[in-house]
């Protein structure tokens, strides 16, 4: 109705137009289907700024704040390569965050690039940003001087989807849920060794985890060459973010 919600409590607001009941009455039905509110608003607040949003790609969730505040702080320098960008929350953010940084983000899918090119623009960073479709780093031909690989790779296990709510389970896209071909743990080890070729020495590799899956990466990370290793919790007290820098 383009009035305030203050308006509307004072009764300052006209009564709604017969389109706007009826748009209204729309977003209601795809409500009723689960469908998140994030993607019938189509944005999303992440990290103080306005992301667009929807079906292609995963709404960001607050516990990734956490994941960039890792790499503002303990990037050893401004070159960083954002893995499985979706909406490009990480990548935007981190470039909109320190005007230093140079940022490449990469996605599989070449639809969620769409959306995270977009936000690039709305936040004013997209001469700093790249965007290609890769596997993983399989496409990063420069090796051996990238600063940092951040990732939020799909974490969610084939055999667990089915006891994720209804909103995210029916609507986000099945590849930011649970990786299509490997385990998530093969999908993260994957990456370890791939982030072991492209990252300088002493280059940081920082990953966002499900519940309960800190201490498993954390001792994966160490077997594949990484460590000063540390495990950073989220609000909830749950271990969210891992983090550790190439060994020399
Ligand atoms: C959990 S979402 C994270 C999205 C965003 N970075 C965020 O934190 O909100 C995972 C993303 O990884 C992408 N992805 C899945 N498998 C991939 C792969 N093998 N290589 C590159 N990207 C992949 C998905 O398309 C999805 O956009």
């Amino acid at each position: 109705m383009q009035c305030s919600r203050t308006d509307l409590h004072l009764e300052r607001c006209p009564s709604p137009r017969s389109e706007d009941a009826d748009r209204f009455r729309e977003l209601l039905f795809r409500r009723s289907q689960g469908e998140p509110i994030a993607y019938l608003l189509g944005t999303q607040e992440f990290y103080g700024r306005e992301f667009v949003v929807d079906e292609r790609v995963l709404i960001p969730r607050p516990e990734t704040e956490h994941l960039v505040e890792v790499v503002m702080r303990d990037s050893p320098g401004r070159c960083v390569i954002d893995v499985g960008t979706g909406s490009g929350a990480i990548a935007v953010t981190l470039a909109a965050e320190r005007p230093e940084f140079q940022l490449l983000a990469l996605d599989r899918s070449s639809d969620a690039l769409q959306v995270a090119r977009t936000n690039a623009q709305h936040c004013g960073v997209a001469d700093r940003v790249r965007f290609a479709v890769s596997d993983l780093l399989a496409t990063v031909t420069s090796s051996g001087n990238w600063s940092c690989v951040v990732a939020n790779l799909p974490y969610v296990e084939p055999k667990d989807l089915w006891g994720l709510p209804r909103d995210v389970r029916d609507h986000e896209p099945m590849l930011a849920l649970t990786p299509d071909r490997d385990r998530p743990e093969v999908l993260r080890q994957r990456l370890m060794d791939q982030a072991r070729e492209c990252l300088e020495s002493g280059g940081l590799l920082a990953l966002e985890v499900g519940a309960g899956q800190a201490g498993a990466v954390r001792d994966e990370m160490l077997r594949r060459g990484y460590g000063r290793i540390r495990i950073h919790n989220d609000l909830a007290g749950i271990g969210r973010v891992v983090a550790g820098f190439l060994r020399g």
